[in-house]
């Protein structure tokens, strides 16, 4: 199959998602076009737009990924922000807003946009739940990895890559998307 166009300029996308795509075949082929992202607190919605955005430009099938991580005691924050709050405070912020909080359940959610050859768009999403660890830990991913426990387990992503290939909110939306396309 001829490679799915991904714009996008985090290539920890592309490599997850093609983690995802091998075992069905499928591969995620990046291309750096930047797109306005919308101001919503929804990932669908800020994915959806995305990518009506960039087949416009260049009028071929392609697709977006928005996601971002949601806190439960900071009532979903930062959630589709999370890409610029991760850049303002990074995790210690983070860290450091949960400070004395015993709630600290949270989920990653992710969004493929997916814009076909006649401007169509569909949306494929998928949610991870667990929790804020109470201090940074691993090397591994990027982003909030290094401060997301997920259920079940006692290591953050950042820990343990191999089990986030596995479970994770980008898996799984990708994963729809492939079972879509295929
Ligand atoms: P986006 O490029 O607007 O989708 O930004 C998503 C932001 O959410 C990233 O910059 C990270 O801060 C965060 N994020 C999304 N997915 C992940 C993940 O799998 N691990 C860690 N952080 C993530």
């Amino acid at each position: 199959m001829t490679p799915i166009l991904f714009a996008t300029s985090n290539p920890h996308k592309i490599e997850e998602a093609n983690e995802t795509g091998k075992k069905h075949n499928i591969n995620f082929k990046q291309i750096e076009l930047p797109y306005p992202e919308i101001r919503d607190e929804s990932v669908e919605k800020v994915a959806r737009e995305g990518a009506k955005f960039v087949f416009n430009k260049i009028k071929k099938p392609v697709i977006v990924e928005d996601s971002g991580i949601f806190i439960d005691a900071l009532n979903n924050f930062p959630g589709s922000y999370s890409a610029f709050v991760e850049k303002k405070i990074g995790n210690p912020g983070i860290l450091k807003l949960l400070t004395g909080e015993k709630n600290r359940g949270a989920k990653f959610i992710s969004a493929v946009g997916f814009c076909d050859a006649k401007g169509i768009v569909k949306t494929f999403t998928g949610t991870v739940y667990g929790k804020i660890s109470n201090e940074i830990k691993g090397t591994g991913g990027f982003g909030y990895d290094p401060i997301f426990i997920p259920e079940n387990s006692e290591l953050t992503f950042a820990e343990n890559p191999e089990l986030k290939n596995k479970i994770s909110h980008r898996k799984i939306a990708v994963e729809k998307f492939c079972l879509f396309i295929m």
